[in-house]
Order: structure tokens, then sequence, then C-alpha cells
């Protein structure tokens, strides 16, 4: 009789709505793959963490069971930084060499991780380490390269929008510039959709720097058509065309100095002293990573759970599940880890906005 396959499985870095959909899908379709009684799988808690020291929970099918409209993840996260991943800290521990061990010591046959791009860019260390592993693409940002989409971001964009909706209603009753912060340090894709979605008058991203005059311009422009108030939706990364000269480092360190907190409160102070027209901001944060997944991003972590179950099978390790072209398929870890999907200034959306008169600051 063939020895039980061991699987385990971890979530790793910022959580989102539908890992738990994707770790549902991932178990129930090796459960009926390969037989209940042919499966053992490992949870793996905290992400890299119990990797590292070896925190893990042997799940039972009834585990998997319930879990489709969770949020959050039944697994815990972690944030366990890939640069550090190499290096010895002070407890003297050699994180690299410890994930080997449990994953031998555990037996397993392969690993799967639900994660975004750090965690992308340990799993193909591992996987370059010689261990079986399989990634699954998880983020609100949407920024894993080499697909179309991950999972969570659809429903952070759907809680976004409402957040949006929302500040329409206040903004109008008392003619405010309400600025909306939203989560995407590096990529403004989750800005650019609720945005658009939202309506939002100007969307300020990372990938476009912005001019604060031309920001003023915008909101002046609509007060002078008797529109007294305006939407901005800003990424928390953003910043302006004077930023963009410096390296990310350099630009952290002047903030600093000059005691900015966000570049949204910046924008909303600068705009309020340039037009006189009195602003608000208004910071969801991690609000936009709560929550049941959407109707999307269940039926998206569902067809890329089965993927990834479909890999086990075949013992096709080394890969991440993607959707490309609307086709749920893999792309190889070491071609997609260390990049980022960022918005292009061309985008499809970028240009609709534009053609709708959404301004980007630019
Ligand atoms: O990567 C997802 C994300 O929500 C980003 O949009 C955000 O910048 C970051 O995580 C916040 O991380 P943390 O929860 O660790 O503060």
């Amino acid at each position: 009789m063939a020895a039980k396959k061991r699987i385990g499985i971890l979530t790793s870095g910022g959580d989102c709505p539908g890992l738990n959909a994707t770790i549902r899908g991932v178990a129930k379709a090796c459960f009926d793959r390969m037989g209940t009684e042919n499966v053992e799988i490992i949870g793996i808690q905290n992400g890299y963490y119990g990797l590292i020291n070896n925190i893990y929970k042997v799940m039972q099918p009834s585990d998997f069971s319930g879990i489709l409209t969770q949020g959050g993840t039944i697994l815990g996260s972690k944030r366990q930084p890939f640069k550090m991943m190499t290096v010895i800290g002070e407890d003297n521990v050699d994180k690299v060499k410890s994930m080997k061990e449990t994953y031998k010591n555990l037996k397993l046959d392969c690993l799967l991780t639900l994660g975004g791009n750090g965690t992308h860019k340990t799993a193909n260390l591992l996987s370059n380490e010689g261990l079986n592993i399989i990634g699954l693409p998880k983020t609100i940002d949407n920024d894993i390269y080499g697909t179309d989409v991950t999972f969570g971001f659809h429903t952070a964009v759907d809680t976004a929008t409402d957040v949006i909706d929302r500040l329409h209603t206040t903004a109008a009753s008392h003619s405010r510039i309400l600025m909306v912060e939203i989560m995407g340090n590096k990529a403004g894709w989750l800005t650019l959709y609720a945005g658009v979605a939202g309506g939002a008058d100007i969307v300020i991203i990372p990938e476009i720097p912005y001019d604060i005059d031309k920001v003023c311009e915008a909101v002046e422009k609509r007060s002078k058509m008797g529109k007294m108030f305006s939407i901005v939706a800003v990424a928390e990364g953003a910043f302006d065309t004077e930023e963009a000269k410096l390296k990310k480092k350099e630009r952290a360190k002047k903030r600093a100095e000059a005691g900015i907190l966000t570049a949204t409160s910046r924008i909303a102070a600068q705009v309020q002293a340039n037009t006189g027209l009195e602003s608000r901001v208004c910071v969801p944060g991690h609000m936009l990573r709560g929550g049941s997944p959407s109707a999307y991003d269940r039926v998206l972590a569902t067809k890329f759970g089965v993927r990834a179950a479909n890999l086990i099978a075949e013992e096709k390790y080394g890969y991440t599940v993607a959707l490309v072209k609307g086709e749920i398929t893999e792309n190889k870890l070491e071609d997609i880890a260390g990049k980022t999907k960022f918005v292009s200034p061309d985008d499809q959306l970028v240009l609709t906005a534009k053609h709708l008169g959404v301004k980007f600051g630019d």
C-alpha cells in the first residue's frame, strides 16, 4: 500500500479574505482526488515562523469544514521578512536550516505556501534548497507578478468601495474634500479599482507620482463648477513628483524629519491651505483586510486550491498557481519570485478613468 501523502500548509505575511477558502479548496480536492485515508495535512502555524520553530498541528478533515466564508486564516500568519531569512540573528538560529529540518522531521512530501511577494521569495529559496513547494498567490495588493489577480483583492476592492460610498454622502453634506487612504505601499491596484468603483474624483497611486498643484487645481475646478465636495483616493505608498527623484529610504527619512505622518495627511493639509476648501482624512486601514471573502474571491480561492491539489497529485513542484487571461494555470516560482506587478500608467483602467475626467495628479 502506498504511504500517505503528507502535505504541509502555511499562510504567511499579511492576512486577507480567502485564505481559509483556499485551504479548504486544497484539502477537499486532495481528499477527493487521492482518498481521505491517503492524505495527511499538517497545518504549520503562523507562517514560516512555525516552520522555523516546529509549531504545527495535524489537521483533521473536519477542520476544513465551515471555513469557506471565514475571514483571516485558521493557521495564523506572521511576517517573517525574506531579507532576514538567510541572516543569523542574536538568537543564533539558522532559519533556513531549521525550516528544512521541520520539513524533514515531519516527513512532508510537499509544502504549500499561501502568501504574497515576500512569501514567494522564501518559497523559491526553499524550492532551491530542494523542498517540494507549491505557492498560492494571496494579497489585497494584487501585486504578485504573473497572475492577473490574487485572492483577497476583490473583497478588499468591495470593502474600500463601500468606504468611498459612505464618504460621498458626508463629503457632499459638509461640502468637504474627503481623502481616503487605501492600503498599498508599492502598488496602487486597490486604490485604482476602488477609486473607479466608488467614483472618486482624484486617484493617487505610487506608480503615478502626483503634483500637489495639479491636485489642488482639480478640486478648485470642481468647486468652481458648483461641485462643492471631492473624493480623493490615495494609496498609502503615494509620493509626489519631487519625492519621486529620491530613493525610498531617503524619502522616508525626509518625511520623518518634516514630521509627515502619511502622504494622505500631507495632501489634505496642502489642499486645505492652498484652496481654502475644508479637508478631512479617513484611513480604513486593516478593515480592508478583514471580513468574509466576496463570492468572486470564494470562487477564485476554490479554483486555486483545486489546482494546487492537482499539482500535488502530479508531483509538480516549484510552481505557484496563477490566473492568466481567465485561465487557471501555474508559473515557476523562479520566474516570478522577486518581481512585482505594478499598475502601468497606460493600464486600461487608468485610461478609462482618465476618459471619465478622473485626475491622477499628473
Ligand atoms: O500586503 C498587504 C498589506 O495590507 C499592505 O497593503 C499594507 O501596506 C501592509 O500589508 C500592512 O502590513 P501590516 O499589517 O504588517 O502592518
